[in-house]
């Protein structure tokens, strides 16, 4: 029970990666809070999670709904000791194709919404808390019709420096995972792919990851387990790659 006696904040906790995560820190001893815009798909992830979860429907890019989240979390527990910035959209579109809308979308989702997750959440978070963001590889790479997503993931993932500094007289820890490639809603489905390019593309995608496999949802639960354990608690402003090692070898077309 590494998490025993903790409340977590999982945002996009309803589906793929968050919903490992809450589920493996519900399984270690975390009371876990999940959101998403879908409610249907919280609902049926608090199903699966058990009786240590709640959940609230709240768009992270809309201030008065995080806001909402907090005073939940605050009237039920009274604090918060991990928050894990999860949320996030983004799709493969060439640079002259992007729009107004698009750019919002992207940038409101991965950028803003840790901003008013975590603004929502300080007030709650006592010394030792901690902050997770889930940034990715990608954000180290140059890959084609992909730079909206990746300017917003490096923009999420400069928080590691900024925040740990600016939260550092209240002892807490801002610490980022960055996915490779895990297959989810969001990797395939969002990305425009049907299901048998999906499985080709991965298979494809193995040979070229020295791990030999793409990931899965439970590489990076384990890691944000470790990361909102206390065995970390020496472990502030870094980004761990949890990518199978394909960013250190990476010279080839994914
Ligand atoms: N899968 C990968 O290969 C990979 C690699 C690197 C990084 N990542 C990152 O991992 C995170 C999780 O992605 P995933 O792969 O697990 O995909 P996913 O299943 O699509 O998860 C994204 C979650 O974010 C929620 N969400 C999206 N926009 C939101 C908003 N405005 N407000 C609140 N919730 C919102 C979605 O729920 P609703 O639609 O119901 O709001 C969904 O539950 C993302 O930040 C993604 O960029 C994924």
């Amino acid at each position: 029970m590494r998490l025993e006696g903790k409340t977590a904040l999982i945002t996009g906790g309803g589906t793929g990666i968050g919903l490992e995560i809450a589920r493996m820190y519900a399984a270690e001893g975390a009371y876990v809070y999940i959101t998403g815009r879908r409610e249907n798909k919280l609902q049926e992830a608090a199903e699966k999670i058990g009786s240590n979860c709640g959940y609230m429907a709240a768009d992270v890019a809309v201030k008065e709904d995080m806001l909402k989240v907090a005073d939940k979390i605050r009237n039920e527990r009274g604090s918060v000791d991990i928050v894990i910035c999860n949320a996030g959209v983004g799709r493969y579109i060439p640079l002259t194709e992007i729009t107004a809308d698009e750019f919002d979308r992207v940038m409101h989702t991965n950028v803003l919404g840790p901003y008013f997750t975590v603004q929502a959440c300080l007030p709650l978070m006592n010394e030792g808390s901690t902050i997770i963001l889930n940034t990715s590889v990608t954000a180290s790479l140059g890959l084609k019709d992909f730079s909206l997503y990746i300017a917003a993931k490096s923009a999420e993932k400069s928080f590691i420096h900024t925040w740990t500094n600016e939260l550092r007289d209240r002892k807490i820890r801002v610490n980022a995972i960055a996915p490779g490639i895990i297959p989810t809603d969001a990797a395939g489905k969002e990305l425009g792919r049907s299901e048998q390019e999906e499985m080709e593309r991965r298979a494809y995608r193995a040979t070229l990851i020295p791990a030999a496999r793409v990931g899965h949802v439970s590489d990076i639960a384990n890691c944000a387990v470790f990361l909102g354990s206390d065995e970390s608690s020496y472990i502030n402003g870094v980004e761990i790659l949890v990518d199978g090692g394909l960013a250190a070898i990476y010279p080839v077309k994914l």
